[in-house]
């Protein structure tokens, strides 16, 4: 099954403190968007690819990804005011010929090839509408109410941390997306929208390396993993 691949990089950036947006910040001579860009590149069935970034950063990311990108078709699409709506912007112009959307956080630079492959197998199974990776919480997790007092614990076991990628077949994701924008509906990962419209997704299990660059020690710990290589 042939996929395209969706990559939102259009966030400020601001729980890291950088003027530069995270996807552009350089480590081991190469912008973080540009190492999770290679991630992919090495998977035989990837069809397109379409990155959403700011306004500012549109001429920038289209020079990335003529110097990483060979044969394949790619677009650079205008990105909005929340993750959701960057994803949108880039549904509408995947490819006909793709049967599958994944869609990666650009600040997820170390997801393994076993990973993606892994990801991809599964939600090319006709059991699911999709499969994301995830990894199970080393924490407990605590519900909170308004007052910041605890309402309820979890059982630890049952909770899983949803990373990316999140593979979906391609008209189910299109379906769930649509139906979001046209009754308010917000979701923080492409899973909770497609679980939205009843759709079933699996959990593929994943590991802590793929983690998301978001606070100042990420950032540190991007480049101690990087310069080691
Ligand atoms: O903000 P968060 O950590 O969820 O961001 C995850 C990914 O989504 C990042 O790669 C970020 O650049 C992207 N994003 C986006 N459009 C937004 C907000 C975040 O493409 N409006």
């Amino acid at each position: 099954m042939q996929f395209s691949l969706i990559i939102p990089a259009a966030g400020s950036g601001t729980r890291l403190g950088k003027d530069v947006p995270k996807p552009y910040l350089v480590i081991a001579g190469k912008s973080i968007l540009a190492h999770t860009l290679n991630r992919f590149l090495k998977i035989d069935s990837l069809n397109q690819i379409i990155v959403v970034t700011s306004d500012d950063y549109l001429k920038e990311t289209s020079n990335i990804l003529k110097a990483e990108v060979g044969r394949l078709p790619f677009h650079v699409v205008k990105g909005g005011n929340e993750r959701q709506e960057s994803v949108q912007n880039a549904l509408n112009v995947v490819s006909g010929e793709s049967d599958l959307i994944a869609v990666h956080d650009a600040v997820r630079p170390f997801v393994s090839k076993t990973t993606i492959e892994n990801c991809l197998n599964r939600a090319s199974l006709r059991r699911n509408d999709g499969a994301i990776v995830a990894v199970p919480s080393r924490d407990t997790i605590k519900k909170i109410d308004l007052d910041s007092m605890i309402s309820h614990t979890p059982k630890r076991d049952e909770m899983w941390l949803a990373q990316t990628p999140q593979i979906f077949k391609k008209k189910v994701l299109m379906e769930a997306y649509r139906f979001a924008a046209l009754n308010g509906v917000a979701g923080t990962d492409d899973a909770s929208l497609v679980e939205r419209i009843g759709g079933v997704v699996e959990i593929v299990e994943g590991d802590i390396q793929n983690f998301k660059i978001t606070y100042p020690l990420d950032l540190q710990l991007a480049e101690m993993i990087l310069s080691k290589k």
